[in-house]
């Protein structure tokens, strides 16, 4: 059952109610290996669903432009503080409804339409929002993008540069969406200086690892951040944008009055929470564990003839290339799926099928590392991943996986679920 539980919302909405109950049940019986997904705490869930909801606060605290903001004003204070200090920089902006438009507020904030940006491609493992055709950010501004290389399916950082040097971007992206590998900050730096250009890292999927040591920080090297606090870090679904002392006030303006109203209060709150749970000792295990499990995962898919980009992970995020197996990226999730286990189809590197129907798989483990899965277990993950994918269209079979998933995860509380 959903806890806590939703007495008014059955009676008022029942329809809705049954959906909250079901999704509830998806994700208690399911193994979650989708990247950017995770479990926040029942204290995060409580806090989104308050009434910080119903306040308008535009600005920023002791700076408002409605009246009654004594509550909200330290809730949003208490936010920047613990990001602030959590992260080990100068200023936080916690207020971004979500990563994309805390990425529009960067471009709003140092690049004028039609400067350059550099980012990295999305087919690479970039985001959409670091200058990719379809999205605004490539239709508005002029983007340049970097890639990985073909033979270790890492950043090329040479060609990273020599674009650089070539096309001098105002601002340079570097993070990403599908990146198993360690964001070589430093050497992303010294590119940037070389060139004059803001250095952003957007750190959305790794923000949890780097905030409990398991990932190398920008701060010192970017002197911006971006990152969403619901994947890794385990927050709300939220943004934040941290920078050095002097991008502050543009980062500031960028998001209001530039780009967004009031902000979500009670998804700052759940911000503030998520961040203090974030500074508890538990949660450096926590990101330790999510790290050993990608690699134990890693492991044994490598074991059982999966090819994996760059060969493996240093982070939450496995890439499996499929290319070599007789199957494509969109019909094997589609199988996991109904197997109780999933994941998202994704492009691979120099995929030769479309982005709608590629070639790989994205797998991640800040959710099962979440609800206590350890290294141990991976084997038996990977065989049940090895079997559903051989066995897609075989329902019976897939079914059969399904109990066994929902019978392991059944020993696995599951905040929000009782
Ligand atoms: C690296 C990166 N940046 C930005 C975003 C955008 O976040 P949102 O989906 O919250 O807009 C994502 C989302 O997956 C991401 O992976």
């Amino acid at each position: 059952m959903h806890r806590p539980a939703v007495p008014a919302l059955s009676a008022t909405d029942p329809e809705i109610a049954r959906l909250v109950e079901a999704e509830a049940r998806r994700q208690f019986e399911k193994i979650r290996l989708i990247a950017s997904e995770n479990y926040v705490s029942q204290a995060v869930l409580e806090a989104t669903g308050t009434v910080l909801t119903n306040k308008y606060s535009e600005g920023y605290p002791g700076r408002r432009y409605y009246e009654g903001q004594q509550v909200v004003d330290p809730v949003e204070a208490l936010a920047v503080d613990r990001a602030k200090s959590l992260f080990g920089v100068d200023h936080a902006n916690v207020q971004p409804y979500s990563g994309s438009p805390a990425n529009l507020a960067v471009y709003l904030a140092f690049l004028e339409p039609g400067d350059t940006v550099m980012g990295m491609a999305l087919p690479s493992g970039g985001h959409l929002t670091h200058g990719w055709s379809v999205s605004a950010t490539g239709k508005w501004f002029r983007s340049v993008q970097y890639g990985v290389r073909k033979e270790t399916g890492r950043v090329d950082l040479d060609e990273a540069r020599d674009l650089a040097l070539r096309e001098r971007p105002k601002v340079i992206f570097c993070g990403g969406t599908a990146i198993p590998r360690t964001i070589d900050f430093p050497a992303f730096a010294a590119i940037a200086e070389e060139v004059g250009a803001v250095l952003v890292a957007d750190i959305a999927h790794i923000a949890g690892l780097i905030a409990g040591g398991a990932h190398p920080s920008p701060v010192g090297h970017a002197q911006v951040i971006t990152t969403t606090t619901h994947k890794t870090l385990r927050g709300p679904r939220g943004a934040m944008i941290l920078s050095d002392a002097d991008h502050a006030k543009a980062v500031d303006k960028a998001v209001f009055p530039g780009l967004q109203g009031g902000p979500h209060n009670h998804t700052t709150a759940a911000i503030a929470v998520a961040l203090g749970e974030a500074a508890a000792p538990s949660f450096r295990t926590y990101a330790h564990d999510v790290v050993a499990n990608a690699r134990a995962l890693a492991a044994a898919l490598a074991q059982r003839g999966f090819d994996l980009v760059s060969g493996g992970t240093d982070n939450h995020l496995i890439l499996v290339d499929l290319t070599g197996k007789a199957i494509a990226g969109k019909p094997a999730a589609k199988a996991l799926d109904r197997a109780g286990i999933e994941a998202n189809y994704n492009t691979v590197p120099f995929d030769p099928r479309k982005p709608f129907d590629p070639s790989g798989l994205r797998l991640g483990t800040a959710a099962i590392t979440t609800r206590g899965l350890g290294p141990d277990q991976m084997p038996q993950l990977a065989a049940w991943i090895d079997a559903a994918v051989q066995a897609a269209g075989d329902e019976p079979l897939l079914d059969r996986i399904a109990a066994e998933v929902a019978e392991l995860m059944a020993g696995y509380p599951m905040p929000g679920w009782a």
